[in-house]
């Protein structure tokens, strides 16, 4: 069922203390991906809970770089396409970009301006919500192109960085929490 997926889910998340930057206890997802049935509970657990809070999709939305490794997967399962929000200066022809502060560091979101239609669903991934301010950064790029946003979903919440108030009114939805 859902609680030993998450238990399976928790079990393959690794600390490293101290890295990119002291102070940083950094959440590795690496061994969610090595482990076939593992990456497989992540997206089941993903697609019940798209199944059972949007009535209707129209596309997933990934954050660059680790939102590209879940988002597809979870796509294809929903039978919905894959858009990909970048970092600055990766995607051709005319784009729409929005500046943004990081956990450590600063970034710019960018997306192709034709990517998502005025008035279409999207809901936003990404494996990780610190600051929230990558997923607001997504969130703005979203509004900036009159899309709906449904919601956010990641693998990890940080929760003592209250990312979830950066994002609001935008609900993040989470799988594991600390
Ligand atoms: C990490 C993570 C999220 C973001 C979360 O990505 O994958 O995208 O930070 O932080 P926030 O909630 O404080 O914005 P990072 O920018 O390190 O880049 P990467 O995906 O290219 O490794
Ligand atoms: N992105 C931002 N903060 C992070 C953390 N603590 N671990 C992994 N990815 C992150």
């Amino acid at each position: 069922g859902g609680e030993s997926k998450l238990q399976l889910l928790r079990s393959h998340i690794r600390a490293f203390p101290d890295f990119p930057k002291k102070g940083i206890v950094f959440r590795d997802i690496c061994p969610i991906l090595k482990d076939a049935a593992v990456l497989k509970a992540v997206i089941d657990l993903f697609e019940e809970h798209v199944r059972n809070s949007h009535q209707h999709v129209d596309l997933i939305v990934g954050l660059d770089a680790r939102g590209f490794l879940f988002g597809p997967l979870l796509a294809q399962r929903l039978g919905v396409g894959f858009v990909l929000v970048r970092k600055k200066g990766k995607l051709p022809g005319p784009t729409v970009s929005v500046a943004y502060d990081l956990e450590y560091g600063k970034a710019e979101a960018e997306m192709q301006a034709d990517a998502v239609a005025p008035g279409q669903k999207v809901l936003l991934i990404d494996d990780l919500l610190a600051t929230g301010g990558t997923l607001k950064a997504a969130c703005d790029l979203m509004r900036k192109m009159q899309a709906e946003v449904l919601g956010c979903m990641v693998v990890i919440e940080l929760k003592e960085l209250n990312g979830i108030d950066k994002v609001q009114p935008h609900n993040v939805f989470s799988l594991v929490q600390y």
